[in-house]
């Protein structure tokens, strides 16, 4: 029986859209899907607790078909995705610097591989000092702290390029960084090594000889940025040894892995100098992945979800890697819990360049900065409302009524609306469209929520149990279960 003509042809979409994009939401509770094509970059703020993680950046990298670089402070956030990440044999690493999730993929990082090359010393250097303090940008409102940024990127990038030709290892740079004033020995390599870039004898010895307090202030940086290094536990786990060598981050992105940077948002123990160096490293690997391929751009697309972005890896070249990288097939998405987290970062003018250059600004409810929803309510704009007013003419009961209109121009969105935005509900600030009160869907809801939970909950297993005597998820998965799933004998 021939098959009966539809009375509407239905309209197919030409593309799927999960392999240009990741799907932010709906318009409202039933209007069309959001969808946020990947070459657009998206800055999410909202107060802890709002969904910024379950209900965007998780979605948007669990749906991005190529390589990651996630950067995070909870391990839960880490376990809800390792599983869905490693599909297909995807190669994962996690540089954990604090132990935070043993058992999971190392990520083992050489901060002298490549040093050779001068001018990657040199970035390399600014990234460990802009890492120091927060605000390290250019317009930050810190100058001190930029200026001794300044001046520990000249003491790092001269000890890195010399141990980088001389074939020395980190230890030795240690020693060097501990007591710089004792350990000349960089100075000497540079002044004389073949391969020394000509004059970094000079700007060592001005940095760490010139005036008595800002050389004290200087080296004192310089040990700030290397601090991390300076606990053994953490320089073995991150650091390359003869048994583990370091990570082939550039096969690792080519191959459409992920990269998980797990820091900690601790004032004593701040991963954040490392975690720059790292992130901006792996960001270069990209572009130059993206610049390099024959189709002009890295295809399929290279996301970096940058999660709680002012605590773990306030890298400075933000603003000009949004601008330019994203027609090379990165993308970005960061988050923020206030608007004044990324300005005490970046400095007032260097975090709206960021705000700025960001295509769409998705704000949760919640919040209490009040100047702020008061500026986006002025950046949605404002409608004409014409008023109809009433006065009597004439007296008593034979009074006449007469009416007048006036117009006036009343916010769309008060700023206390935006406060009230409710859980799973978002504002959007699209590009040049209308704006939207999005309704998100929870990464945890639902049947595929239930798999993903189950998945974190394996996660976590695997990762506590390696730890003696932390395993507490007894009643989940048996050990029997467990051994042969590790690849263990029974
Ligand atoms: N496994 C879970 N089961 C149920 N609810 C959860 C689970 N994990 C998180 N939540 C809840 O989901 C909400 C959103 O959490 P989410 O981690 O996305 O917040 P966030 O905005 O990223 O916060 P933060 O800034 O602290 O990272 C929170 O209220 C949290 O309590
Ligand atoms: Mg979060």
């Amino acid at each position: 029986m021939r098959e009966k003509r539809r009375a509407f042809p239905v309209k197919r979409p030409l593309i799927d859209p999960r392999q240009v994009g990741w799907r932010l939401g709906k318009a409202g509770r039933s209007g069309p899907e959001l969808w946020v094509p990947f070459d657009r970059t998206t800055c999410v703020i909202g107060p802890q607790g709002s969904g910024k993680t379950l209900d965007l950046l998780v979605p948007a990298l669990l749906g991005a078909p190529g390589g990651a670089l996630v950067t995070l402070t909870k391990p839960e956030d880490l376990f809800l995705t390792l599983e869905v990440r490693q599909h297909d044999g995807r190669p994962v690493a996690v540089l954990d610097p604090f132990n935070l999730a043993p058992g999971t993929p190392e990520l083992v990082w050489d901060p002298i591989l490549g040093c050779e090359d001068a001018m990657l010393a040199e970035r390399r250097a600014k990234a460990f000092a802009a890492g120091t303090v927060k605000g390290a940008t250019a317009q930050s409102t810190d100058q001190a702290a930029r200026f001794y940024a300044g001046e520990c990127a000249k003491v790092l990038q001269a000890y890195l390029h010399a141990a980088a030709i001389a074939g020395i290892g980190l230890e030795d740079v240690l020693t060097w960084v501990s007591s710089p004033r004792q350990y000349p020995q960089a100075e000497e390599i540079l002044r004389t090594h073949p391969a020394a870039e000509p004059l970094w004898d000079g700007l060592l010895r001005g940095a760490l000889y010139g005036d008595e307090r800002t050389a004290g202030n200087t080296i004192t940086t310089v040990q700030q940025a290397m601090a991390l290094f300076f606990q053994r536990s953490i320089r073995e786990r991150c650091v390359p040894s003869a048994r583990r060598p370091a990570t082939d981050l550039a096969a690792l992105i080519g191959a459409g892995g992920t990269i998980y940077l797990l820091g900690r948002d601790d004032p004593y123990a701040s991963a954040s100098p490392l975690m720059t160096a790292v992130t901006e490293q792996i960001l270069d690997i990209a572009k130059r992945l993206g610049e390099t391929s024959p189709h002009g751009r890295l295809c399929p697309p290279f996301l970096a979800c940058l999660d709680e972005l002012p605590s773990t890896a306030p890298i400075p070249t933000l603003s000009t890697r949004m601008a330019n990288e994203r027609a090379l097939g990165l993308s970005f998405i960061l988050a923020a819990q206030t608007w004044r987290q990324l300005v005490l970062c970046y400095g007032e003018d260097e975090a709206r360049t960021i705000y700025g250059l960001s295509n769409n600004l998705v704000v949760f409810g919640g919040g209490k900065d009040i100047r702020f929803y008061q500026e986006l309510s002025d950046l949605i704009g404002s409608v004409t409302t014409t008023e109809t007013r009433y006065s009597s003419r004439g007296n008593g009961w034979f009074g006449v009524p007469d009416p007048s209109w006036e117009q006036r121009r009343v916010p769309i969105v008060e700023p206390a609306e935006l406060r009230r935005i409710e859980q799973r509900k978002a504002l959007v600030l699209s590009e040049m469209y209308d704006p939207i009160i999005a309704n998100l869907h929870r990464c945890i809801d639902g049947r595929h929520g239930k798999e993903l939970l189950a998945a974190q909950r394996r996660a976590r297993f695997t990762a506590r149990s390696t730890t003696p005597g932390t395993a507490t998820e007894s009643q989940t998965e048996s050990p029997a279960q467990t051994r042969p799933r590790r690849g263990l004998p029974k």
